[in-house]
């Protein structure tokens, strides 16, 4: 039997056999795999790491890592990833929760009361991680996810009924078409903004993920353009969009925004210093 810190060397070196990662990406993996197994924090495994691993938690590992060389992310092979400090289940047919979406949730977190009633719209849910999100932090909230994927509604259900959340409701459209009228405070949407030519969607990662929710026509810009130029009609007086994009489309995202006459219009910067989020206000 081998410890923890062995197994995790061994593990590391496996893993940069893909070429889709770096080193540090091989590294970092290989101790998502030990935590997912062992049911382990990081420091726990840094405390522990002279523990030897079980037969049966190594054979585990090993499929894992089988399946990991064979291209499937992470994510897919442990059915769940984390957003925003908490655990929700995903499968195939959802994107893979980005850390860069956090940013929306800061945004909107550092902006309005915790306990503001606000009414809320999720378009292009998937997985449910932007709406769960927002309905844990503002508990008085009333958030509508929504998504045209009744698999991804699947998805998000299961992880909405995990949380025990009660100001959550569903509903499957295609973009707002079958959103009950009525009028939101705040409608956010991560919608796919990939050009369908960019070459990005070639990497591996990528092609096992939904191509629906990575892919829009017109340049990447066809989902946001939809989504911009219909949401004034579900706003409130002073309501906001708030939509994530890609960084090299910040400038036409706001002059979708301005064209259709939404105020206010401002642009937020990733850690990276890129900006990936525009939002505006209904007049
Ligand atoms: C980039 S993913 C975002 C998923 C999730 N909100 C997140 O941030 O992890 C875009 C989502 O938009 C959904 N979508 C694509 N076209 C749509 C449409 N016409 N109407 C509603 N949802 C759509 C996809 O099914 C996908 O779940």
């Amino acid at each position: 039997m081998e410890s923890i810190r062995s197994y995790r060397k061994k593990i590391g070196i496996e893993l940069q056999n893909l070429s889709t990662i770096t080193a540090r990406e091989a590294e970092l993996e290989a101790q998502f795999i030990l935590q997912f197994v062992l049911k382990e924090t990081s420091t726990q495994l840094i405390i522990g790491r002279n523990k030897k691993i079980s037969e049966n938690d190594a054979g585990l590992i090993e499929s894992i890592v089988k399946q990991r060389l064979l291209g499937t992310p992470l994510a897919y092979l442990f059915k769940e990833w984390d957003f925003y400090g908490r655990t929700y289940y995903i499968n195939q047919q959802t994107l893979i929760p980005r850390q860069d979406t956090e940013l929306m949730i800061d945004i909107l977190i550092q902006n309005n009361k915790e306990d503001s009633s606000l009414k809320i719209l999720d378009l292009g849910t998937g997985s449910g991680v932007i709406g769960l999100t927002l309905a844990h932090h503002f508990f008085n909230a009333q958030i509508t996810l929504s998504d045209i994927s009744s698999e991804a509604i699947k998805v998000a259900k299961i992880n909405g009924g995990n949380s025990g959340l009660k100001n959550i409701q569903f509903v499957e459209s295609n973009w707002f078409e079958k959103i009950p009228p009525g009028k939101f405070d705040v409608i956010v949407s991560n919608p796919p903004y990939i050009p369908k030519n960019d070459k990005h969607l070639k990497h591996p990662e990528l092609l096992e993920q939904p191509q629906i929710a990575l892919m829009s026509e017109l340049g990447g810009l066809q989902a946001i353009t939809d989504i911009v130029k219909n949401a004034k009609q579900y706003l409130n007086k002073a309501g906001l969009l708030m939509i994530e994009h890609g960084f090299d489309q910040a400038p036409t995202v706001k002059n979708i925004f301005t064209a259709n006459t939404f105020n206010n219009v401002r642009q937020y910067q990733d850690i990276n210093s890129r900006i990936r989020i525009t939002s505006g206000v209904k007049i």
